[in-house]
C-alpha cells in the first residue's frame, strides 16, 4: 500500500485544515464530477478558489501512488539508471517531486511547468518542509505548448497530456520528444478513456522513432480490444481527511491508471505481461498475458512447483520472463 511520506503528509493536513470542512467537500465533489464527466471540456478543471485544496486532499495522494508505481516498474526495466533532469508538464502541485524525491535520489534538476498559479503556490508551500528537494526544483508557469528549449533526461506528462485539445498531441509529443535525451513517461487515469488516449500517444512516439520500454512488450500492434482496455491498478492509503472528503470509512483506495515508457533508444523486446491479476485455481493458476501482439491465456499447473508458487504472488502488471515472473 502506497503512503505520502510522513512529513508531506503532516503539510497536507496542515494546509486543508485552514479549509472549512464543508466548503473542501463541496469542492471535491464539484471536481470528481468534472473528472468524471471529462469528455469533450474545453473549460480547466481547476477553476475555483478552493479546487487546489481539494485536488491536494483526494487526487494527489493517487497521483503520487501511480507516478510511484510507474517510476517502480522504469526501474524495473532499467536497474541502476537514475534521471539526472526531469522535466514535468502539467505538474500541478508538483506531485511528481515527491515521487522522484523517493525514487530517483540522484536527480539534480526538475523542471515542473504548470499553468495554474494557484498550483505552483500550493507546491512551493509543500516543497517548503524538504528544503532539499525544494533546492533541486524550478518552476515555470507557462502552457506546456509552448515550447522548453533545454533538453531533459525524462519527460514526463502524468494527467496531463490528455488535458490538451487532440489537434495539439502529435506536435507537443514530437517537440518534448526531440528535447528528450533519453526517456518519455505519459500517465494518464486508468478509464477506457485514458486508455483510448495512450493507444494515441503509443501511436504517434511510435512513428517518431521511439522504442516503448512498457507496458508494451514490444512495438506491435496493441492487441487490447474493447470491453477490455489496458491499465494497471495500486493501492494507496486514504487519510482522515481523504476519507471526510470522500464520504467513505474506507482506509484505502485503488487508483487505476494506464500509462506508456518510451526510449529515444532501441530497447530489446521482453516476455509478456500480465493483464490482469491471475486467476488462482484447484491445482493451477491461470495468467492473462500480453505476447508476441496477442492476449493469451496461460496455466500453471501444481506440477511446476516454483513457477506455480510464484504464480500464485504474481499481480497484476507483473512481467513474464524467460519462463520466470520478475
Ligand atoms: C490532473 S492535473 C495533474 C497534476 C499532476 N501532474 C499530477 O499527476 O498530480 C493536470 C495538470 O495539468 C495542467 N495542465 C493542463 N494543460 C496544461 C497546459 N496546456 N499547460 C500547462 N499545464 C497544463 C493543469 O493545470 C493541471 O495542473
Amino acid at each position: 500500500m502506497k503512503t505520502l511520506p510522513f512529513s508531506l503528509q503532516s503539510v497536507i493536513d496542515e494546509l486543508l485544515e485552514k479549509i472549512p470542512a464543508p466548503k473542501l467537500k463541496e469542492a471535491a465533489e464539484r471536481l470528481s464530477f468534472k473528472y468524471r464527466n471529462e469528455q469533450g471540456r474545453k473549460d480547466p478543471f481547476i477553476d475555483q478558489e478552493n479546487d487546489p485544496f481539494a485536488y491536494l486532499c483526494y487526487r494527489f495522494p493517487a497521483t503520487f501512488a501511480a507516478i510511484s508505481r510507474v517510476f517502480e516498474e522504469f526501474t524495473r526495466h532499467r536497474p541502476g539508471f537514475s534521471p539526472k533532469s526531469i522535466v514535468d508538464f502539467g505538474a500541478g502541485p508538483g506531485t511528481s517531486s515527491w515521487a522522484v524525491a523517493e525514487l530517483f535520489p540522484n536527480m539534480e534538476k526538475l523542471l515542473l511547468v504548470e499553468r495554474d498559479a494557484k498550483f505552483i503556490r500550493l507546491g512551493k508551500e509543500l516543497l517548503h518542509s524538504n528544503k532539499d528537494l525544494e533546492n533541486r526544483v524550478d518552476w515555470k508557469l507557462q502552457d506546456f505548448q509552448r515550447v522548453v528549449e533545454e533538453a531533459f533526461d525524462l519527460t514526463l506528462f502524468s494527467y496531463s497530456l490528455g488535458e490538451a485539445p487532440e489537434s495539439c498531441w502529435s506536435s507537443l509529443i514530437g517537440d518534448s520528444f526531440e528535447k528528450t535525451k533519453e526517456f518519455m513517461i505519459i500517465i494518464e487515469p486508468g478509464t477506457t478513456l485514458g486508455f483510448s488516449r495512450i493507444l494515441k500517444f503509443r501511436e504517434i512516439l511510435i512513428s517518431l522513432g521511439a522504442t516503448i520500454v512498457a507496458p508494451c512488450p514490444n512495438q506491435m500492434a496493441c492487441p487490447m480490444q474493447f470491453p477490455n482496455w489496458c491499465h494497471f491498478g495500486v493501492r494507496l492509503a486514504r487519510s482522515p481527511m481523504h476519507q471526510l472528503v470522500k464520504l467513505g470509512s474506507c482506509s484505502f483506495e485503488d487508483e487505476k491508471f494506464s500509462y506508456l515508457i518510451a526510449s529515444k533508444n532501441k530497447c530489446e523486446p521482453f516476455g509478456s505481461r500480465l493483464v490482469s491479476s491471475p486467476e488462482i485455481k484447484k491445482g493451477h493458476v491461470n495468467l492473462t498475458l500480453c505476447k508476441e501482439g496477442k492476449i493469451v491465456n496461460k496455466t500453471i499447473s501444481k506440477k511446476d512447483k516454483s513457477l506455480y508458487k510464484k504464480s500464485k504472488k504474481s499481480l497484476w502488471g507483473d512481467v513474464f520472463l524467460n519462463g520466470d515472473i520478475i
